[in-house]
């Protein structure tokens, strides 16, 4: 006989999916040796959602996106991807990235392939995708975002930022149900940061779900729906881009913002 399904406001690893949520982490903890990275995060990603994790270096932002693109492993609690937990040891890990685009601080292209091969790469080898059909999405992929005359040049051709966009046309190429982008303007000089802030904006503009780190405040403000503080592996503070810039509560994130342009 099955127990009674109770339910209340606490997600706990029994409670059914959230309906519309994209990404649900449950109690999710990771540690490296003794040091404990993430302990216990509880955060919904909902479906054409925006997040923007705040927070200083080494507070856990990159380890949590490494969790859920399954590159860390965890310690304890679920990671649901639309209902399914993807944390479970029994996934099929290469299947579970396929459906997730992700893109890091540091240029992520090929440098011994074109800008056309570098985008195709992943719609061809893990979606099986054949050649014409994938450079044709890719090449109205670059033209959307203004690098079309690009498609057979190296990316050592091109400027940071337009690798950087090129990274992140590669990561939604196939359609991902998520996108983790994981500062990606940090290893930009100032002037480049803005054109690849534009692209995202217009990947939330056609409903792209995201979950980003960014230490851009100005775009988290603009154009998250939601901004996350973590402080020492902690969701301490979210809520509303103005909420939680102009009427900040924990101690730590008045400390964090003081010194953050905002
Ligand atoms: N592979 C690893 N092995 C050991 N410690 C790590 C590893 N990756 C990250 N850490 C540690 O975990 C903490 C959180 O790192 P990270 O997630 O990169 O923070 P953030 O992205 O917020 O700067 C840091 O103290 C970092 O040194
Ligand atoms: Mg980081």
């Amino acid at each position: 006989m099955s127990a009674p399904a109770f339910r209340d406001d606490q997600p706990t690893s029994e409670s059914a999916p959230t309906p519309d949520a994209v990404l649900e982490l449950r109690g999710l903890r990771k540690s490296f040796g003794d040091q404990e990275v993430l302990r216990g995060i509880d955060l919904t990603v909902h479906t054409h959602e925006v997040i923007a994790v705040i927070g200083a270096s080494g507070s856990g932002k990159s380890t949590l996106l490494k969790t859920v693109n399954l590159l860390e492993g965890i310690d304890d609690g679920q990671i649901l991807l639309r209902g399914s937990d993807i944390s479970d040891p029994r996934v099929d890990v290469d299947a579970t990235r396929a459906r997730i685009g992700v893109v890091f601080q540091q240029f992520n292209l090929f440098p011994h392939m074109t800008v056309l091969n570098n985008v195709t790469l992943a719609s061809r080898r893990v979606h099986g995708i054949d050649r014409a059909a994938a450079e044709a999405t890719a090449q109205t992929l670059l033209d959307r975002i203004g690098l079309g005359t690009f498609a057979g040049a190296y990316p050592d051709r091109l400027s940071g930022g337009q690798q950087q966009r090129v990274a992140i046309a590669r990561a939604i190429a196939s359609d991902p149900e998520l996108l983790l982008l994981d500062e990606v303007t940090s290893a930009l000089d100032p002037q480049l940061v803005g054109e690849v802030l534009d692209l995202v904006t217009e990947l939330k503009e056609g409903g792209s779900t995201i979950l980003m780190t960014t230490h851009e405040m100005h775009f988290a403000r603009n154009v998250a729906d939601r901004i996350v503080f973590l402080h020492k592996g902690e969701v301490v503070e979210q809520g509303a881009p103005a909420e939680v810039l102009d009427a900040p509560q924990h101690p730590a994130l008045i400390e964090f913002l003081s010194r953050a342009a905002h």
